[in-house]
């Protein structure tokens, strides 16, 4: 099927070069050309584990095009959209200006028996609005939320757990063609929920909100382990084994980050406000601020090492990204704590596999080395911030040569403190004695 994919971002170019790879004839389009000449070199603009061999193993079959030029998408059947949905500035709800700039690109261009196929995170009600310009061309709209996570981008759109279609009443041609797009993913088993606009558009907030109230969850019960000298990690443990629970986004730490959960619950909270409903989201506003809670904490247990000041101490950050495997920074809790160490006076000297030109954009006062050793060197504290496999597998002796202090803080409760213990390490950590 001939698909065009409006929005090349994190989304949208693993969307695109995924449909490609499963044998669909693919334009992806952006009005950033930049982004657009290095996705058709095969070099992302981020870093995603698998798609620079994605994207040229299908370039190379010539079924995956990209083009600054909004007039590819013609000729295509299905018109994905994936553009981003920021928080506004100075405001909780999503910034729609991009979801509404590449609708009216996209209209001129659509033809009758089209299909729009949103897949960005809008707040509930956006694609009712949509569908009036786009049905006025002939064209259809759906709505099919995605749930890809970053780092595992490829499999999560090659084999999503479910597929949501959300289309206006009786719409089955729509259903229809998203069944032939996704055939490979349906002939696998992959779930599928055929509902309205509404509740598809929910489906996504919801399971957001769901996963960030999960982490915020533990993040509670270390506060309150931190009180009572429990471990949260034996915790969550125990109570992960009730299936009902599920061990799984129970890692207390720093908490969330990223481009999508922090925004997410804020838009959710802002569009449940404006449809009179905000009560039943207050909730979230406790997320958000366990959340952010953690934080403080770090930074308090990283002054409380250095006997209440932390001026001109060096201090090793491991870890910028808002998550191993990724580049990403935004709303990155690990880069947050470092900026806020610098800010009371420490020499932060920080270090990460991929996210140091992405946290240099944002924090350009930072010292950035390229190594875990080179920040250690002479470090009066050690901070592992992001769980990288690297730093889970540090070898504490080794590591210790390098330190003027043994003293490390674990803001991701990834590393064994009895094997950095008997190397005569200070551990400390969040949520745990
Ligand atoms: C998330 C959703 O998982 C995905 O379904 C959706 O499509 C987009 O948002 P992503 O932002 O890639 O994906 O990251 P995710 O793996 O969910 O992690 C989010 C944040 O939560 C990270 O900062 C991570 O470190 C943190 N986290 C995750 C925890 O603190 N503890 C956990 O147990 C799990």
């Amino acid at each position: 099927m001939k698909i065009s994919v409006i929005g090349c971002g994190y989304l949208g170019a693993v969307h695109a070069a995924c449909m490609a790879e499963l044998g669909h004839n693919v334009v992806g389009v952006d009005i950033d050309a930049e982004k657009i000449a290095r996705l058709a070199a095969g070099n992302p603009p981020f870093f995603e584990p698998g798609l620079p061999e994605l994207l040229t193993s299908a370039m190379s079959t010539g079924r995956l095009a990209f083009s600054s030029d909004i007039a590819a998408v013609s000729g295509s059947r299905v018109h994905f959209l994936a553009v981003g949905t920021p928080q506004q500035r100075g405001s909780n709800a999503a910034d729609l200006t991009y979801v509404d700039a590449a609708v009216a690109a996209l209209l001129p261009h659509l033809a009758p028996g089209d299909l729009v196929v949103g897949k960005s995170t809008v707040p509930v009600g956006t694609a009712t609005r949509l569908a009036v310009s786009i049905a006025a061309t002939g064209a259809r709209l759906a709505w099919n939320p995605e749930f890809l996570r970053e780092g595992f981008a490829v499999k999560d759109t090659v084999s999503p757990d479910r597929l949501v279609y959300g289309v206006e009443t009786g719409d089955a041609a729509s259903v229809a063609l998203l069944d032939e797009v996704y055939a490979a993913a349906l002939a696998a088993g992959t779930p599928k929920v055929v509902t309205d606009f509404a509740t598809a558009e929910l489906v996504k907030v919801a399971a957001n909100a769901f996963l960030a109230t999960k982490i915020s969850f533990i993040n509670a019960m270390a506060e309150v382990a931190e009180v009572t000298g429990a471990d949260v990690t034996q915790l969550a443990d125990a109570i992960g084994y009730d299936t009902r629970i599920g061990r799984r986004f129970l890692n207390a730490g720093l908490g969330f980050g990223g481009g999508c959960l922090p925004k997410d619950i804020r838009a959710f909270m802002a569009r449940a406000e404006e449809l009179g409903a905000g009560d039943a989201l207050n909730f979230l506003v406790e997320v958000d601020a366990i959340n952010q809670r953690r934080r403080e904490r770090m930074v308090d247990l990283t002054l409380e090492v250095c006997n209440g000041d932390v001026r001109g101490k060096r201090i090793a950050v491991l870890g910028l990204a808002f998550k191993p495997d990724s580049d990403d920074v935004r709303d990155s809790p690990a880069l947050d704590v470092a900026a806020r160490l610098a800010e009371l006076g420490a020499n932060v000297v920080a270090t990460d596999p991929e996210a140091i030109e992405t946290s240099r954009r944002i924090r350009p006062q930072l010292d950035y080395v390229a190594t875990a050793e080179e920040a250690a060197n002479g470090a009066g504290a050690v901070l592992v911030l992001t769980e990288w496999a690297q730093f889970r597998a540090l070898d504490p002796e080794a590591f210790g040569l390098l330190v003027a202090e043994r003293t490390i803080l674990d803001g991701r409760n990834c590393l064994d403190p009895a094997q950095w213990r008997s190397a005569g390490w200070t551990y400390r950590a969040l949520g745990r004695p």
